[in-house]
């Protein structure tokens, strides 16, 4: 529904410096004029490396306090002073694995958000809420919470990522009418919180096993406005063929 795709590479707690410049070599020269954002999220300590060849690159997660006694923390502004462009918060692996909830996740977003940064929020349901019909309550909360007492201004720094926890890295993805079915309910949530216009104007991205065979379908979707990648962004030719797969789509 935005002009732009977005494709988001979450190349989580992978890649060696070598590995980097393997990548880099790889992907070649991006065209300019380009339909599509090519993103990457590596660990933040690879951040100024991904930046250094020209691309934008973000952080997988950020510190709900921006300075401060906060050992092992990362603060949105030294993001911002770094270069960053944004900052994935509530990824399933950090609900599930790092125990966080919805109030700490909209502390960060709110916080990334005043000093700077875009923000992807991740959003999905695991497989047992699937089963249950549960899908579209606990997306919506997750949103809903998530998105609490953000700033109108703020809103079009704000990208939305549904990524079914059951699809994640399992090689099971789910189907193009499978994903724009909650993607629809996400639009239609962030008309309930926002407005007609701010809604649709909101990039609503899909994760979960996407790869270059099964991009371009996914992206044909009405309300798919790209992808966040992990497996298939390591690589340099795969992350080209993900990023081609956009510029082929029709407007
Ligand atoms: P995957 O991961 O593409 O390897 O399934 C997606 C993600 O966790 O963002």
């Amino acid at each position: 529904m935005t002009h732009k795709y977005y494709i988001v590479g979450n190349w989580k707690m992978n890649q060696s410096l070598s590995e980097i410049s393997t990548f880099f070599k790889d992907l070649g020269t991006l065209p300019d004029n380009k339909k599509y954002e090519a993103w990457i999220a590596p660990q933040a300590i690879h951040l100024s490396k991904v930046l250094e060849n020209g691309i934008k690159a973000g952080a997988q997660n950020v510190s709900d306090n921006n300075t401060g006694a906060h050992t092992g923390e990362v603060s949105p502004s030294a993001l911002i002073d770094l270069g960053a462009e944004f900052t994935l918060v509530g990824h399933s692996e950090r609900r599930a694995i790092y125990k966080e909830d919805n109030d700490f996740i909209n502390r960060k977003l709110r916080l990334s958000l005043e000093k700077g940064l875009k923000v992807i929020l991740c959003c999905g349901e695991s497989l047992e809420e699937r089963e249950n019909g549960m899908t579209e309550s606990v997306v919506n909360r997750q949103i809903e919470l998530g998105l609490q007492d953000v700033h109108e201004a703020n809103r079009s720094d704000i990208i939305i990522a549904y990524e079914p926890v059951w699809a994640i890295g399992t090689g099971k993805t789910a189907s193009p009418s499978q994903a724009e079915d909650v993607h629809q309910s996400i639009r239609t949530k962030l008309i309930e919180l926002w407005n007609e216009e701010a809604a649709k104007e909101a990039a609503i991205l899909y994760g979960g096993s996407v790869k270059p065979s099964n991009v371009a379908e996914l992206l044909n979707q009405t309300n798919i406005d790209g992808a966040l990648v992990g497996g298939a962004s390591l690589k340099g030719a795969d992350f080209r063929a993900l990023c081609d797969a956009a510029e082929d789509q029709k407007e």
